[in-house]
């Protein structure tokens, strides 16, 4: 897909509601023309991330990210642009030539594969005879038969061979499948043999509703491992993906929070009893990259994991992660610690689930229990102290200073010690901070002299106003912009406004930007059309136009000098004149 016409771009681009896009990574307020948002590419506990609907635009004044609505999903999603363009495409229904990026196609194809599949795993399941003892299962698990088509459930049936046969027609196919995580060679002779074979299915699908990967669970209890997932593929990324994300979105966002849990079954069974905000890892200790997409949606995160050691583990490594996200993370911990969500929810019903949540403790809490579990005061000193060292590493990572002092109030309790001495303790290192602060010292730009301010001016014009690019051109030329990068922003407008015929949009400008410190200085720019120096538009070029000159005059004048040291009269003749003709530019201009 290598040459997808600039029309189809701007075509796509246009179809194309960034707000929708964007707010479906984001929660999006609107502020005035704009919309706000904390930023999803760096931390910060306010919105400094804007969103301009009618420039079709992003730009985040804390990290400086910026451009259109292809550059927001290749960033955010890690998409190849061919890859951002085709899924715009797809959703706008923009038909893109095909014949291009082989690569891209078959990739394309492997979700085709992924779900014939999670269609025929799901037929399976209602057959007649081979389903039955499946179906007998979801019953025993409390799964409805609504709650099973939700999730696409299925069954993969109890043969070597359903999927390579079915589907596997050419050494093509065959290829694909295994590419999809769904067959494997055969270690002996020839053929391909299927991953899953007497399982229950549980298709895992991405945030677009696409299958990209799929668990299943044996359904007795003799049989191993209990679940077997696909492979990574080129489709499933563990790390990136979270059951149910999609389904969770639109809850985790109203109500600002997103319950985590660990099993496939946990998730549907908390769903299934209208606890929709909830997500499960997969099979895997949850990622930096999962924190941050739901941080990206709600504030708070309920770790829910079971009540066990390998559950406790597993929250605890959650808080060492959710650290360094905005989120709020609190740990929910069952009054039995045998149960597990499904469990607990079957029993007890959601409103005491809803209940555990509201009782769920702070991490800083759940730290210290889990830190001084089975220890009673008076405790020993080297017990004392090795606690000390431990939390020593938690306390500086409180960013309020209401939970610190809280905590250390807590801490002093259980050692039975001074808090102003424990305080002291912990002073000793320096806090981590928030690095919102540290963030906006190196990114927002130092007050900007007058003369960087008129050519942004300049640039603020053009944008708005694209006919008035030749009549300014006449005037001002790239040799006015002493900002390096404001110049080459300069070029790229009048470079874009000649190929458009006239008609400029900013998306296509920055499009058009190769270098990312440009992007971001142009997508600042359009995000602060608004802000203007007091001065009238045609002052501030005029202003540009006389320092230039001013410069070149004095300039001149050094050689003017340099002649006459030299005693070069024809030089010094040669030099007068031109500097006659710049005095007169300059009246002109005054
Ligand atoms: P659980 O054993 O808690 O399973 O493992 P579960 O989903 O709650 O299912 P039930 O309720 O026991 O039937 C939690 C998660 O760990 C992964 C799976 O992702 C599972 O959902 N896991 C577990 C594996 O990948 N392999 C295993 O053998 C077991
Ligand atoms: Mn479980």
């Amino acid at each position: 897909m290598g040459f997808i016409s600039s029309e189809i771009i701007a075509l796509i681009r246009e179809r194309t509601d960034i707000i929708q896009i964007i707010g479906e990574h984001v929660r999006l307020n609107p502020s005035g023309t704009t919309y706000k948002a904390l930023c999803p590419f760096h931390k910060e506990k306010t919105p400094s991330f804007h969103v301009i609907p009618d420039k079709q635009i992003y730009h985040c004044f804390g990290c400086g990210k910026g451009g259109d609505v292809f550059s927001f999903l290749m960033e955010l999603e890690h998409l190849s642009f061919p890859e951002a363009v085709k899924f715009l495409a797809n959703r706008s229904g923009i038909e893109i030539p095909k014949e291009y990026d082989p690569e891209a196609e078959k990739k394309a194809d492997l979700y085709n594969y992924l779900d014939m599949a999670a269609r025929f795993y799901e037929a399976c399941l209602y057959d007649n005879t081979a389903g039955a003892a499946a179906r007998e299962y979801l019953k025993k698990r409390n799964i409805t038969s609504d709650t099973a088509k939700k999730f696409r459930i299925g069954l993969a049936p109890n043969a070597w061979d359903s999927i390579a046969n079915r589907f596997g027609k050419t050494s093509d196919d065959l290829n694909n499948l295994e590419r999809a995580g769904l067959v494997k060679p055969r270690g002996q002779g020839e053929g391909y043999y299927d991953v899953f074979r007497n399982r229950l299915i549980i298709p895992i699908v991405d945030v677009h509703g696409r299958v990209v990967a799929f668990g299943g669970r044996v359904m007795s209890p003799e049989d191993e491992p209990k679940y077997l997932n696909s492979p990574e593929t080129e489709t499933f990324n563990k790390r990136k993906l979270l059951f149910n994300f999609r389904e969770a979105l639109s809850a985790a966002r109203r109500l600002n929070s997103i319950v985590v849990v660990e099993g496939y079954l946990d998730a549907i069974s908390l769903y299934q009893n209208g606890i929709k905000n909830v997500v499960a890892t997969l099979g895997t200790a949850i990622s930096a990259e999962q924190i941050h997409m739901l941080a990206r949606n709600c504030e708070i995160l309920y770790l829910c994991y079971d009540g066990d050691a390998a559950g406790q583990r597993a929250t605890l490594r959650a808080i060492s992660l959710q650290k360094d996200a905005p989120v709020n993370a609190r740990v929910v911990a069952f009054p039995d610690p045998s149960d597990d969500p499904d469990s607990f929810v079957s029993r007890e019903g959601a409103e005491s689930f809803k209940k555990l949540l509201e009782k769920a403790s702070d991490i800083y809490t759940f730290l210290i229990e889990t830190h001084t579990r089975g220890l009673k005061p008076p405790l020993e000193i080297p017990v004392k102290e090795k606690l000390i060292q431990e939390f020593k590493e938690l306390v500086p990572a409180i960013h309020s200073s209401i939970a610190r002092s809280e905590v250390i109030r807590k801490i002093s309790k259980l050692l039975d010690m001074d808090p102003h001495v424990l305080e002291k303790e912990f002073e000793g290192r320096e806090p981590l901070r928030s690095d919102d602060t540290q963030k906006k010292r190196t990114f927002i730009s130092p007050a900007l002299n007058a003369e960087v301010q008129r050519q942004e001016w300049v640039l603020k014009h053009l944008l708005e106003h694209p006919e008035e690019l030749d009549r300014i051109r006449a005037l001002l030329g790239p040799g006015d912009f002493s900002d390096p990068r404001l110049k080459k922003i300069f070029e790229a407008i009048s470079f874009q406004q000649e190929a458009a015929g006239g008609s400029l949009k900013p998306a296509e400008i920055l499009a058009a930007l190769d270098e990312t410190t440009l992007v971001s200085r142009l997508s600042e720019l359009i995000t602060t059309l608004e802000d203007r120096p007091p001065e009238p538009f045609m002052e501030c070029v005029k202003g540009l136009v006389k320092t230039r000159l001013e410069a070149e005059l004095k300039t001149l004048q050094q050689r003017i000098r340099e002649a006459e040291s030299g005693g070069d009269d024809s030089r010094i003749a040669q030099l007068s004149m031109e500097q006659i003709d710049l005095k007169r530019k300059m009246d002109i201009l005054y």
